[in-house]
């Protein structure tokens, strides 16, 4: 999809359909035209609500406000509408400003456009994508708010460059686990890195035994696709920080021999969330020439059952040498990233280590299943990561580790067991296990996000569809632009 920015008013401008936001209710604005028959339908203009109008050339979207939170889902509800359907190429849109001279709300409908025209119709025979080639957005303003063709045309690179990591990860998360295993990704990040002068290593089987990394090869053990561990590297000239970004990359959950029930195992193709989110994360990073040096690293493993399975009693040592009671194989991810967190820091001193993972059912639970859950050490980094996410359009709540929980992690035979010994906190004593694989050098650097519930949702809500979100990727490529100095809109 293409987007052009004209001077031309709105009206002039050629197109087979505009959309048009009805800001606050205000049906009365003179942009609204149709403003008979649309009380006629009983529109009234609340959040993402639709009135479509073809033989009017209008497609009427409710927006609460001119803020990008509102603004971002209207435009992608705006664009669901149409997919599917034929014969709207070229769409036009006014300019939509909640202060005069900034971007952002821009930005987000752009964003919003962008996301909503997303689907995943490759298996479908009835294909369902957006008839939209061309976005004209015109800079006549909804209020008198005034940008220049160069600032607009800024912020729409930005939102084009988030918006396409955002849906190259939910394609990823989307794909059927017997068409995307571990290999898959290390093909996927080959691809990526040549594309964009990336860095791409990828440590098979033989070399993470070298690595010594024996809980992540446990976990993959009797699955019939081999593990693989993907270290992409974004190295700009003079960086102005280092980050580490660690991924959890299950390209299924069986849950192992503490076999999931049925219902519990469907959507757990969506356990690679984490690491579709990282490579995510470094494609736009990469497009969008941060001032950083970017690592990714995403743990590719399948959790199945077999002769060959880890089992609940294993004892397995970890890279940092700890040892790990295995009480439950269900609780995988965090095996998979302890010792991929410890490869991280082997490989690189950061100045922020971000892992990501689809990691407990607990984790949807407690916050729900659009929020993530984000831990760490450190007050103001966590604190960081929600205000960028709260920009992004993304919803994350702190989850504060104690000393209690930690307790809880106990093990009579090994360093620490796998699971918690109470059903309490399961996010948690979750995110604790994993601090014990956190250097002390990078434990204030240090924030886990349990995407567990925003990555895969079976319904559409705001500007996601049903099925993978993409979460993880809005939010953090905000704060790595902060953290590169960028201008964020
Ligand atoms: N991948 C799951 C967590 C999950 C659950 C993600 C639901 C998305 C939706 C993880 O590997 C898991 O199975 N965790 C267990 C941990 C338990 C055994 C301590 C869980 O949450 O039940
Ligand atoms: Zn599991
Ligand atoms: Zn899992």
């Amino acid at each position: 999809m293409n987007f052009t920015v004209t001077t031309s008013s709105v009206h002039e401008i050629e197109s087979d359909l505009e959309i048009v936001f009805v800001v606050d209710e205000n049906i009365d604005h003179p942009f609204v035209k149709e403003k008979k028959i649309l009380k006629q339908y009983g529109f009234n203009a609340t959040q993402e609500e639709i009135c479509f109008l073809p033989e009017h050339g209008k497609l009427y979207v409710g927006a609460a406000s001119l803020k990008s939170e509102a603004l971002r889902p209207a435009a992608a509800a705006a664009m669901r509408t149409l997919l599917g359907k034929k014969g709207y190429k070229r769409i036009k849109v006014a300019l939509y400003l909640s202060h005069p001279r900034c971007t952002a709300s821009l930005r987000a409908m752009c964003e919003g456009l962008l996301l909503g025209a997303y689907s995943f119709d490759k298996y479908k025979s009835k294909k369902s994508k957006s008839p939209v080639k061309e976005i004209v957005v015109s800079l006549e303003g909804y209020e008198s708010h005034e940008i220049g063709h160069e600032a607009a045309l800024r912020a729409i690179h930005k939102a084009e460059i988030v918006a396409d990591a955002t849906n190259f990860a939910r394609n990823i998360v989307n794909t059927p686990p017997d068409d995307f295993y571990p290999e898959t990704m290390a093909k996927k990040a080959k691809k990526l890195a040549k594309k964009l002068g990336l860095e791409c290593t990828v440590l098979d089987a033989k070399a993470l035994k070298k690595e010594k990394m024996r809980a992540m090869l446990a976990v993959g053990r009797a699955s019939r696709h081999e593990p693989k561990l993907v270290h992409l590297a974004y190295k700009p000239k003079n960086p102005k920080a280092t980050v580490a970004l660690v991924g959890k990359g299950l390209t299924y959950d069986s849950g192992g021999l503490s076999l999931k029930p049925g219902d519990f195992m469907v959507t757990m193709k969506a356990d690679k969330s984490g690491s579709a989110a990282v490579i995510g994360i470094m494609k736009a990073v990469a497009e969008l020439g941060l001032d950083i040096e970017v690592h990714g690293f995403m743990g590719m493993v399948e959790n199945m059952i077999g002769g060959d399975a880890y089992k609940p009693d294993d004892v397995l040592k970890a890279k940092n040498g700890k040892t790990i009671e295995v009480r439950n194989t269900d609780a995988e991810g965090r095996l998979v990233l302890a010792d991929v967190l410890c490869y991280a820091q082997q490989e690189v001193k950061a100045d922020y280590l971000i892992d990501f993972a689809t990691l407990t059912g607990a984790c949807v639970v407690g916050v729900g299943q659009y929020t993530s859950g984000v831990m760490g050490f450190d007050e103001t980094l966590k604190s960081e990561m929600k205000r960028h996410a709260k920009i992004a359009g993304e919803l994350v709540t702190p989850l504060d580790f104690n000393d209690h929980l930690k307790k809880t992690l106990k093990s009579t035979i090994a360093d620490i067991s796998n699971i918690s010994n109470t059903r309490y906190g399961g996010a948690i004593t979750a995110g604790l296990f994993l601090s014990e694989f956190i250097d002390d050098d990078h434990r204030d650097k240090w924030l886990h996000v349990d995407i567990a519930g925003p990555a895969f949702v079976e319904h559409a809500w705001g500007e996601n569809p049903a099925g993978a979100s993409g979460a993880g990727v809005r939010m953090t490529v905000r704060m790595l632009e902060s953290v590169a100095g960028a201008k964020t809109h």
